[in-house]
């Protein structure tokens, strides 16, 4: 069977990261996390105590020996050996990694790597900017969505899980701010590509969203 390309964009808290998850262990596919590799930038910048400038980040991602492992269906991610899976899903870095992603040799850089990743096909890629920008061609993309209130309460019971303390109210309106800067940005906004399949997780579950993507890549 072809190994296809699955290009999954959306806002934070859609489900991309477990549909995509789950639609790659199905396959048996290669999954990419590319919300992780801007995710990489920000911690470092902050764990260096960096300059925050534009240029000062862009330097720290040219020479960012990031590792991105695939593995029984977890993403282990690694920098310069360090693992810094969990530290990359902190607060501090998720306000953080948008300014990271604005900057365009940051995101030149981060395409490359992308699509060497993807060359071979038989990959599921999620993140923002994927069938607009990074792999136009691919096979099937989704748009993956759901409402603001939902998308809120998903990412505060993991957060909360995780044992941070955090007002509902304040992280929709983080996440809100967020969705704002990721979509408004002059490069790759968050944006469904013209020939994306827009499917809305606030009333589905995961399994349904998954059984609708497998229904498209068996078509294919
Ligand atoms: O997991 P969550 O949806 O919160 O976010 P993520 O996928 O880890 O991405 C974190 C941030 O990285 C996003 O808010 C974007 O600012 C940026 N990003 C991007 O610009 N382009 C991508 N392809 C992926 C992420």
């Amino acid at each position: 069977m072809k190994q296809l390309i699955i290009a999954i964009d959306g806002p934070a808290g859609a489900g991309k990261s477990t549909v995509a998850k789950l639609t790659a262990q199905k396959l048996n596919y290669n999954y990419i996390d590319t919300g992780a590799m801007y995710r990489a930038v920000a911690w470092r910048a902050l764990d260096e105590k960096a300059e925050l400038s534009d240029q000062a980040i862009a330097a720290l991602a040219r020479d960012l020996d990031l590792q991105l492992d695939y593995i029984n269906g977890t993403t282990k991610v690694t920098v310069a050996g360090q693992d810094i899976t969990e530290a990359i899903r902190t607060p501090e870095v998720s306000r953080l990694v948008p300014k990271v992603a604005q900057v365009g040799e940051i995101r030149k850089i981060m395409l490359e790597l992308q699509r060497n990743m993807a060359k071979s096909g038989g990959v599921v890629m999620d993140g923002r900017d994927i069938g607009t920008h990074v792999l136009p061609d691919a096979d099937i993309k989704i748009f993956l969505t759901a409402s603001i209130a939902e998308r809120a309460k998903r990412r505060w019971l993991e957060l909360t899980e995780k044992g941070y303390t955090i007002n509902l109210a304040e992280l929709e309106t983080e996440i809100a701010a967020r969705d704002k800067e990721d979509s408004e940005r002059e490069l790759a906004p968050l944006i469904a590509a013209p020939d994306a399949v827009n499917i809305d997780t606030t009333q589905l579950s995961i399994d349904e969203a998954v059984t609708k993507i497998l229904a498209l890549a068996r078509r294919d």
